[in-house]
């Protein structure tokens, strides 16, 4: 009996080694982006045998050509990246920089006060755009296929076009009026000056042959070469203030993320020139001195919001790009620091924004940018949120080259202490200077636990921070990315001294009692965020991934051989 069963188990042995040789292990991957097209390009890549950094360069270029409201090759991005063999973990900085002719004052009147919609409109308002390096920094330090291979699906999507949606009928109803002073724009994004009809395609034969550059000659083919002769002098006969030399020396920079410890949980995050990380960070710090999880929900939300309060108002004090001011990294993500703060709130009152610091500001007018999370079989990740600022930037496409430019100089602080279209306030610390990359606050994120990793991010201005906050919260809890993408959302960015929330953000009990303890709210006029995320639980192997249902986008777990 015994050695037949030794018979049998050789026999196993034998049939299971033979199997596994004969049939590989389907590998998993997944990946989250803001449009299914995207999400295509990134599971296209991986099929041709390109890991995670191949398929975020392919989603990046893809986005850039199907989302243009929202990122592209004239705007700029962060990818955290980590890679498995080394355990590698960075940020690709690929922020917009002020061009090297900007100045101090360069939106202010001679009254000192600011012009109206110069930082927002037309190619005044554009950085030099990091995107296009961004994508070549991937494939060549990151990557395993070439450039060609991984910009193959961008470039096909702009010679065919792309169909309307409503998200994209949505967003050009807040920038007609501003496509339509810049020909080269209107002709193709809008329909005879007017916002096309859903299914309508928009073809990009013009960025298409400029992806078709860059797949050949890699940046220099952007950066330098016909191309940014192209750029220049167009942003030039427009009245910006471009030169050569800005494109040719923009330069990506690999930055340290900033990491934090929250509960046992590894937060990694976006380092400054994003503000993302060290609010996030800050916020977690202060959160963690009190037991969220016991707290009903209103003294839950009433401690996030003072939470938000308390690192937005650092956020404006001290943030800004690290290559030109001394940022106090340590002691903002300080423990101790965060602790000091805690006990400042009170569990029964708000604290009025002006206890803090008292300074003026306008409303927010709109958001876009865009985000997306990929992981592949070997365990390599991408975060990355990627923008050209307010939808469809600054609406302003440079003649023949299909490239839309960014309005990123808006998130400068433009005037010190001057509130820019996010309502966010600024110092000295984000003045406008030559070749310093704008204040962002795009929070691509990792979270880690012995069990369980995430990937997420989302677009939506000043309020991305408060959203990545709210789902690691979640994840905290617990629950998984379809919770995270979907949870009601509320924010609070120390001036405009207001709890601003979604529809559907706060129950009216929590309405009630949070105005009875002093908060003042108001309600945005829609849903906001786009939040793209996965998660691997380790232990069983499983990929999870979800997609903002506020979006139009695309989650996917597959497999292949
Ligand atoms: N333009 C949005 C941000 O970078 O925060």
């Amino acid at each position: 009996m015994i050695k037949k069963i030794k018979t049998l188990s050789s026999f196993l042995c034998v049939l299971i080694f033979t199997s596994s040789y004969v049939f590989a292990e389907p590998k998993q991957a997944a990946i989250a982006s803001a449009h299914p097209l995207a999400t295509q390009a990134g599971i296209d890549i991986l099929r041709q045998g390109g890991n995670a950094f191949d398929a975020a360069a392919a989603i990046t270029a893809s986005l850039a050509v199907v989302e243009p409201y929202s990122s592209g090759l004239g705007g700029g991005a962060f990818w955290l990246v980590h890679r498995s063999s080394d355990k590698k973990q960075t940020m690709i900085d690929g922020r917009e920089k002020a061009p090297m002719r900007s100045t101090h004052d360069m939106y202010l009147d001679k009254a000192g006060n600011v012009v109206k919609g110069l930082s927002l409109n037309g190619p005044m308002a554009a950085g030099i755009p990091g995107v296009p390096a961004g994508i070549e920094h991937l494939v060549k330090n990151y990557g395993r296929l070439s450039l060609k291979q991984v910009l193959a699906p961008a470039i096909k999507q702009a010679q065919e076009g792309f169909a309307v949606t409503e998200r994209y009928q949505k967003l050009m109803g807040y920038r007609k009026e501003v496509i339509k002073q810049y020909p080269d724009a209107a002709q193709i994004f809008l329909n005879k000056y007017d916002v096309p009809a859903i299914g309508a395609l928009i073809v990009q034969k013009d960025l298409a042959n400029t992806l078709i550059t860059l797949a050949n000659n890699g940046r220099k083919g952007f950066y330098q070469g016909p191309v940014a002769k192209q750029l220049v002098s167009s942003v030039r006969e427009n009245g910006g203030i471009w030169e050569p030399g800005d494109l040719e020396k923009y330069q990506i920079i690999e930055r340290e993320p900033i990491v934090v410890n929250y509960n046992g949980i590894k937060v990694t995050s976006a380092s400054p020139p994003s503000s993302g990380g060290i609010v996030m960070g800050q916020a977690l710090n202060i959160l963690e001195q009190f037991n969220l999880e016991k707290l009903d929900s209103i003294t839950r939300k009433h401690i996030v919001i003072e939470a938000m309060r308390r690192s937005y108002r650092d956020r404006a004090a001290y943030l800004g790009d690290p290559d030109f001011i001394d940022i106090p990294v340590d002691r903002l993500l300080d423990k101790n620091y965060a602790g000091g703060l805690a006990l400042t709130i009170n569990s029964e009152r708000a604290t009025p924004s002006s206890e803090l610091s008292n300074i003026a500001t306008i409303d927010q007018i709109g958001t876009d940018t865009t985000h997306f999370s990929v992981v592949d079989p070997e365990g390599n990740r991408v975060s990355a949120t990627l923008s050209i600022n307010l939808p469809f930037g600054s609406g302003f496409v440079a003649k023949g080259t299909g490239v839309l430019l960014n309005n990123e100089m808006d998130d400068f602080s433009v005037k010190p202490l001057t509130a820019n279209a996010y309502g966010l306030v600024g110092d000295h610390a984000n003045a406008i200077a030559p070749g310093k990359r704008p204040l962002s606050s795009m929070t691509p994120t990792f979270l880690e636990t012995d069990d369980r990793i995430a990937v997420l991010g989302t677009p939506g201005g000043s309020r991305i921070i408060s959203m990545v906050l709210l789902g690691v919260l979640d994840f905290a809890e617990g629950n998984a990315p379809k919770s995270w993408v979907s949870l009601p959302r509320y924010h609070h960015q120390y001036l405009p001294d207001q709890v601003q929330y979604e529809q559907g953000g706060l129950s009216d009990l929590e309405q009630t009692a949070l105005k009875d303890k002093g908060h003042v709210l108001k309600e945005k006029n829609r849903r906001y965020g786009n939040m793209q995320a996965i998660m691997i639980w380790k232990k069983k192997g499983l990929f999870f991934a979800a997609s903002d249902p506020r979006g139009e986008g695309s989650a996917e777990v597959f497999y292949y051989p």
